[in-house]
């Protein structure tokens, strides 16, 4: 009896493995639970009025017409100010194992107060934002279909635009036809780089459903890497030496569409992060070959963008505090 349950019990693991047998899954797209809530969170991601200039957005930095990111090194903030970090993608965002680079909000709700009070972001405080959005009238249906009542705080304001965030998933690429078993998805190049990206050892840290976001792992791992730029990584937040450049390892769908590429965005092209990749965590020099070879690969993660209708936000009011972006700076 106890044998049978075992050899049940093996059968049932080996018909898992069998499916799941590739170090990277298909993207499900999602199911929208709560539509009015998405709606708002829309909104409030597209509305500038949650910065301190008036002039700044989520969308601003994470441009939904670039892959989610802004193609720069580093992103612009309030006046002009030099952000000191890569701005990552907010697509496939949700369901990391944390936010940002090194992972200091555990959800996207905590992640999205962040931006709004950042001095180099949005330059916002919370109370301001909550004032802003609460005098202009038309938000009011808006968040009643959202929450039941009209009442404006923070934390609704962060949890639509995480519902609206958890929206932006990107489904269908031609990978996943290919691992969905639509062997024609993929061409030999591509198929030849995949072998690579797996045999060379990519897949330990970039795996699963989104390629990455799972683990946080050191940059650098066999060959340190060589910045200018002054991120400590996860040591910002665990306060231990041991986890200095320690970065959260970032997810590779539609990495054709946010370069430049890592931490620093040092690297302009995804040759050169690939180069980059097997030196310092590989301890390996892949030839232009083998390099044009796992790039083919990556471009193959570009899947279906998320179908934006651009929101129209509705008007300010006499109550609405007025913005002032070229006011002096406090000290
Ligand atoms: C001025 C540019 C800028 C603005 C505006 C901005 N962000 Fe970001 N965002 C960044 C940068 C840069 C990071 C990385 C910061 C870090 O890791 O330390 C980031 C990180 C994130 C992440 C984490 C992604 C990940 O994979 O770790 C999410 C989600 C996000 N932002 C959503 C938002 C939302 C929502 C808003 C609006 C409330 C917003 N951002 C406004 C630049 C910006
Ligand atoms: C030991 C874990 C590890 C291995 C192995 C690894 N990576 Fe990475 N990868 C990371 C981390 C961590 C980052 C972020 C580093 C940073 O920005 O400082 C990263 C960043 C990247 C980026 C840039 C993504 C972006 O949006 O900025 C690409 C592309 C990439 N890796 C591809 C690869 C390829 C191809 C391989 C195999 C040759 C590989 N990685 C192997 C951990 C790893």
């Amino acid at each position: 009896m106890k044998k049978t349950l075992l050899a049940a019990l093996l059968s049932v693991v080996g018909m898992h493995c069998a499916v799941a047998a590739e170090p990277i899954d298909p993207i499900q797209p999602v199911k929208v639970e709560n539509p009015a809530l998405v709606n708002l969170g829309k909104m409030l991601f597209f509305d500038p009025r949650l910065s301190r200039s008036g002039f700044i957005s989520c969308n601003s930095c994470h441009n939904l017409a670039t892959g989610g990111v802004d193609n720069l090194k580093t992103s612009i903030g309030d006046r002009w100010a030099q952000g000191p970090i890569n701005s990552p993608t907010v697509l496939n965002s949700f369901g990391q194992i944390a936010q940002f680079w090194d992972g200091r909000a555990k959800t996207l709700e905590e992640q999205a107060a962040g931006p709004i009070a950042n001095p180099l972001e949005m330059a916002s405080t919370h109370e301001m934002a909550v004032k802003v959005i609460a005098s202009i009238p038309g938000y009011a249906k808006y968040f009643k279909a959202a929450f039941g009542d009209a009442g404006v705080t923070i934390d609704r304001i962060t949890e639509a635009m995480a519902a609206f965030e958890k929206t932006l998933v990107t489904p269908n690429s031609r990978f996943d036809k290919w691992l969905k078993g639509n062997k024609k998805a993929l061409t030999k190049q591509e198929l030849a780089g995949y072998q690579l990206f797996k045999s060379s050892g990519c897949t330990m840290c970039h795996n699963g459903e989104k390629v990455g976001g799972s683990s946080f792992q050191k940059m650098g791992l066999v060959r340190p890497y060589e910045t200018t730029n002054t991120a400590e990584g996860v040591k910002a937040v665990s306060g231990r030496d041991q986890d200095r450049m320690t970065f959260k390892v970032p997810i590779l769908r539609n990495v054709e569409l946010t370069y430049p590429y890592f931490h620093d965005g040092e690297a302009a092209t995804l040759e050169k992060a690939v180069e980059v990749m097997g030196d310092v965590q590989l301890g390996r020099r892949y030839t232009e070959k083998e390099t044009a070879q796992i790039v083919a690969f990556l471009k193959t993660l570009t899947g279906d963008q998320p179908k934006i209708t651009y929101p129209v936000l509705p008007p300010s009011s006499a109550a609405t505090p007025a913005f002032d972006p070229w006011a002096p700076a406090k000290k």
